[in-house]
């Protein structure tokens, strides 16, 4: 019986399936803070993590027992992979099971932003709407636009396959070439991506390469009626810099699920109406967040019986 702590109570599915385990379940409504985490983690040989947490140097080596960090989510940039598996302890993420959710999430933000859905719901509840008019409202098209994807990954790919429907010329970069990427879409440097492109969505996981990826130059780049859309991490665009672009005309607008330092929100890019803001929901269905927890739960079952995990980011522990 392996004991377990488990940052935050995930659909019954995955409780089920470690019922046989010490399963120590933080209850509250928001995240648990740094020192609650090493408080509950001291004794535990598994963590069951959020991408809230933020699993550094301190929490990892606050407990010697500590095996394995089973990660609630596919991008995994809130742990110290390094620290991890210079102690040995396996980490684990949930890929694929989300893929095709957060690329409905992704094209919900590319349409809402272009055809101003968001600022026309405000304007109906607000009984401003005097009756059909040439000039109100008026947005972008996106049939037939240019669609520009950074990043071809799992997510980038399942995005791009969508615009296939509205017939968009669709161009991609990513460090790789990627051959099924290129049955549908061109790969081009990022500066003429973010040159030629209408609407621009990022699917790269948070890195050092990859923060503030779009930042001052790379907005000046962009053109003037272009969108750009994050459903990856809020700290791949420096958003002072998005703010300033946005303010002065040089986009056209911005579609949000990720922020620099959630919660917050930065206070400038609430105030306008070219942005449409949501709450980190790329991959919340309901049959999704059930996919991601059977994931979990299967991860740490495999790893106590001895296995190489299905979805473990750190083989080098097992090649030591
Ligand atoms: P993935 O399959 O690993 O795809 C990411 C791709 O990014 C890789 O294929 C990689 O291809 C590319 N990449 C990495 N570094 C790059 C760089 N420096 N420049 C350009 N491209 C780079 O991951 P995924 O499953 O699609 O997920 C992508 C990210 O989405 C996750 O890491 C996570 O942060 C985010 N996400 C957000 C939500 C949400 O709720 N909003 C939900 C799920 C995931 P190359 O090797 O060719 O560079
Ligand atoms: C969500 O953001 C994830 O990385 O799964
Ligand atoms: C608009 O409703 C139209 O009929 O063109």
């Amino acid at each position: 019986m392996a004991k377990i702590f488990m940052s935050r109570r995930l659909p019954s599915e995955a409780i089920k399936m470690l019922e046989k385990h010490e399963l120590d379940i933080y209850e509250g409504d928001s995240p648990p803070d740094k020192q609650e985490i090493i408080k509950r983690v001291k004794d535990k040989d598994i963590l069951i993590s959020l991408l809230t947490d933020a699993i550094d140097k301190d929490v990892i080596n606050a407990s010697p027992s500590l095996k394995m960090i089973a990660n609630y989510a596919v991008g995994y940039d809130n742990i110290d992979v390094k620290e991890a598996t210079k102690r040995n302890i396996v980490v684990t993420n949930t890929p694929g099971v989300l893929t095709e959710t957060v690329a409905d999430l992704t094209w919900a933000l590319i349409l809402s932003i272009a055809r101003r859905i968001v600022e026309g719901d405000k304007f109906m509840r607000q009984g401003k709407f005097k009756g059909w008019a040439p000039l109100l409202m008026l947005g972008g098209d996106i049939y037939k636009k240019t669609l520009g994807i950074i990043g071809a990954g799992r997510i980038g790919k399942a995005v791009a396959k969508r615009a296939e429907g509205f017939r968009m010329n669709i161009i991609y970069y990513s460090r790789h070439r990627n051959e099924e990427m290129e049955r549908i879409a061109k790969y081009v440097s990022l500066n003429d991506l973010l040159k030629k492109a209408d609407f621009i969505s990022l699917h790269v996981p948070l890195t050092n390469e990859t923060y503030h990826l779009i930042g001052r130059n790379e907005l000046k780049m962009m053109k003037k009626t272009a969108y750009l859309i994050n459903t990856a991490r809020g700290k791949c665009i420096d958003e002072d810099a998005l703010y300033e672009a946005l303010k002065n005309g040089e986009i056209a607008g911005a579609a949000l699920d990720v922020y620099e330092n959630e919660p917050n929100v930065n206070k400038n890019l609430i105030k306008l109406d070219n942005v449409v803001l949501t709450p980190h929901i790329g991959s919340a269905s309901l049959e999704t967040r059930t996919k991601m927890a059977v994931m979990v739960a299967e991860n740490v079952l495999s790893f106590l019986k001895g296995e190489i995990p299905p979805n473990c980011v750190n083989l080098e522990v097992y090649k030591k």
